[in-house]
């Protein structure tokens, strides 16, 4: 009998909880992996007793410290090329985002730059930001495509993603973004027309991607071209994400609802009618806390959400233009910034993470059947992790039953 322990826990979180609670956790307790999933949660003595540590295969000491869920991320841009560090000045000075992408800097510069760089040096670039997320408890997260905006390079995205999935302890989910500017050399109604024609059958044939998300947005994608850009991608097998109502509120959130979609992200703009609509329709709300610290420090609004039983996920966005690649310090800024309790916000990167990318496998809880994915931190309860936010409480990671951290 192989198994992987962690042992000796002062805390284990081990999920959402019924009732009042929101998070379940069992104290002086032990977890048990067996073939890569998690076997047992329980009292620490009666566990060790079953599976003693110096027989296991791996054996985890967590000395009284608090075992979290494998955080989940939901949301990220984390293949990229390029520097736009000059930026992040420009926006102090003045300059907004969108005046930034008119003036084809921002998205469109990353995807001048992905386009110049070669497959093993997206890879490269890709793996050592996955490295740095890992060391702070993601373990799985969503990359997607989206600085290509041809067909190749974002097949190429794909591919570079999916590659990189296969060598690294973090698990990635793919999402096809070819919709996420318009290109500088044409409209946004002739390229919707070579995204549903063009791309969409290409990713398809790649068999690749598991999402399709747009960016709809004033100025980018109208909802109309959105609403076609995710029904075509859904007739070809992949389930539709929005960008919805960041800057303005155009309506993505009410049309993430309409397609049922798997989530609608960010939601600044919308309104308590819109967040009705989207708990009423089982749409996973992603918040995106680091993107609002980084523009103007305005929040979505959680109310709404509460009101109605919901609990929007958070996730980092990591981009060049959110360099925030940890989901610790997103918990501390949906707490900070939004107003969630932190076993909300502990719950909203794991267990609600993987809800917004459809996991139904019981990632983002430490249950019996569910991934044996757990991090350790050095802390001994869980509300220590958005409270210490400038250092990395995360001391040791397991994957898959595996100790990769
Ligand atoms: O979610 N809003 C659009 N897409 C990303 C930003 C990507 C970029 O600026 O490179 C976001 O914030
Ligand atoms: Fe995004």
């Amino acid at each position: 009998m192989s198994y992987t322990v962690v042992h000796d826990a002062g805390e284990v979180v081990t999920g959402p909880a019924d009732g009042d609670e929101t998070l379940e956790t069992v104290t002086d307790a032990a977890v048990v992996i067996e073939d890569g999933t998690v076997s047992e949660v329980g009292p620490s003595e009666e566990i060790t007793a079953a599976y003693p540590p110096e027989n296991a295969e791996a054996a985890v000491d967590a000395d009284g410290n608090c075992v979290l869920p494998g955080f989940v991320d939901s949301h990220t841009h984390a293949l990229f090329a390029g520097d736009r560090s000059d930026e992040f000045e420009a926006k102090l000075s003045g300059e907004s985002y969108q005046d930034i992408l008119a003036e084809g800097g921002g998205i469109l510069r990353t995807v001048r730059n992905v386009r110049e760089a070669t497959d093993a040096e997206l890879a490269e670039g890709l793996r050592a930001r996955l490295d740095v997320m890992l060391e702070h408890g993601t373990t799985t997260a969503e990359v997607k495509s989206g600085y290509g905006l041809d067909t190749e390079t974002e097949l190429r995205m794909l591919s570079v993603i999916d590659r990189v999935d296969e060598g690294h302890p973090v698990d990635l989910v793919p999402t096809f973004m070819g919709a996420h500017a318009v290109p500088e050399d044409t409209t946004a109604e002739a390229y919707t027309e070579s995204v549903v024609t063009e791309q969409l059958p290409a990713v398809a044939d790649q068999g690749i991607a598991q999402f399709c998300d747009v960016f709809c947005e004033a100025d980018v994608f109208s909802v109309e071209q959105s609403r076609r850009i995710l029904d075509a991608g859904r007739e070809h097998g992949l389930t539709p994400k929005i960008h919805a109502d960041e800057f303005e509120r155009l309506g993505g959130s009410g049309l993430a609802a309409e397609l049922g979609a798997a989530s609608a992200d960010h939601l600044l703009q919308s309104t308590p009618d819109d967040a009705a609509r989207l708990a009423d329709s089982g749409v996973v709300p992603v918040f995106l806390p680091g993107t609002a610290f980084g523009l103007d420090g305005e929040y979505p609004a959680l109310e709404p959400f509460r009101e109605r039983g919901t609990l929007p996920a958070v996730a980092t966005d990591f981009n060049p233009n959110c360099y925030a690649p940890t989901l610790g310090f997103a918990a501390t800024l949906a707490c900070v910034g939004i107003g969630m309790t932190p076993a909300e916000a502990v719950r909203s990167i794991t267990e609600r993470g993987a809800a917004a990318i459809d996991r139904t496998d019981g990632s983002g809880t430490v249950r019996p059947g569910a991934p044996g994915d757990v991090v350790v931190l050095d802390a001994p309860s869980y509300r220590h992790l958005p409270y210490k936010y400038d250092v990395n409480l995360v001391e040791t990671v397991v994957k898959n039953g595996a100790v990769v951290v």
